[in-house]
């Protein structure tokens, strides 16, 4: 597939998927979410990249929400299929086996905030902004937005951030546990680079089992997530990776990983 909405790169094991409509703020239409999905799923296997980071072109935006012109046409049919469909791929960016970094230049709004909450954690520039103002246009979020924030800041923040449509400053969704950390713009891709190239080193069969416990913990209760922790801890033992971490380690030498999810 070509892409038009988004520019995909592969650099040191580390894929950078930049949406790219910077016009329009890098707002997300139907074909941008197409292109996004087609990127996603090229990486399921985790061999083309060891590790995503997701970004908006430009220095103002990093997605600033569903493309608006779209609405006046959508009735509430297609609007439901819209909301699927980008739940759906949001689910699979969610899902993917390699870890996903949200690196936030700008406005991540509405469609744009909801894209980084699915991603496993968020780096931000001092000059992003997050919020749902779906409010303002009379809706409400549709790409998991309710969900995820209530999940990420709890029922009450959400719901005030939701009801109210406010946007949080890049230091403020720190505070509130969105974000893991905050940046100098002009430092901001480096930094992600340097913790994906780090992370793209570590056992991709490791980095998995925690990104998939911690999803799934997250959804039942305590005991529940705990034996999920222990059979993921367990099924790492038979790994490759297993064996050469300790042996690196008793041999104090630094680990080579297979960097593969299958071994
Ligand atoms: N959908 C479609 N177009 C969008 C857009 C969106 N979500 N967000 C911004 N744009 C377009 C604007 O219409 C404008 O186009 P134009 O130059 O043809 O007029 C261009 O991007 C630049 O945006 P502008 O509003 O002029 O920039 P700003 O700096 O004054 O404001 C925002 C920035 C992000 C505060 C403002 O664009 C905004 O509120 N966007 C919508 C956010 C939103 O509601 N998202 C949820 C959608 S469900």
């Amino acid at each position: 597939m070509g892409y038009e909405n988004v520019i995909f790169e592969v650099k040191e094991n580390v894929g950078i998927l930049t949406i790219n409509r910077p016009k329009v703020l890098n707002a997300l239409n139907p074909a941008t979410l197409e292109e996004i999905e087609d990127v996603v799923d090229r990486l399921s296997s985790g061999e083309e990249a060891k590790v995503l980071i997701i970004t908006g072109a430009g220095d103002k935006a990093f997605v600033a929400g569903a493309d608006i012109s779209e609405f006046p046409k959508m009735n509430s049919l297609q609007a439901r299929i819209f909301a699927q469909k980008g739940q759906a791929i949001f689910f699979k960016i969610e899902n993917l086996p390699i870890p996903v970094i949200a690196c936030v230049n700008g406005y991540a709004l509405g469609g744009g905030c909801e894209l980084a909450m699915s991603c496993d954690f968020i780096y931000a520039s001092e000059k992003a902004r997050f919020g749902q103002p779906e409010i303002n246009l009379g809706i409400i979020p549709g790409f998991g937005g309710t969900q995820r924030l209530a999940r990420l800041v709890g029922r009450a923040k959400a719901k005030e951030l939701c009801m109210t449509g406010v946007q949080l400053t890049a230091m403020e969704a720190r505070e509130l546990g969105l974000v893991a950390q905050v940046f100098p713009p002009e430092e901001l891709m480096e930094k992600t680079l340097e913790v994906a190239r780090g992370l793209a080193q570590k056992s991709l069969v490791a980095l998995r089992a925690i990104k998939e416990v911690i999803n799934k913990g997250l959804e039942v209760d305590l005991y529940t997530g705990c034996a999920l922790e222990a059979e993921a801890f367990a099924t790492s033992f038979s790994s490759v990776d297993a064996r050469e971490g300790a042996m690196a380690f008793l041999e104090k030498r630094k680990p080579t990983f297979k960097g593969t999810l299958t071994q």
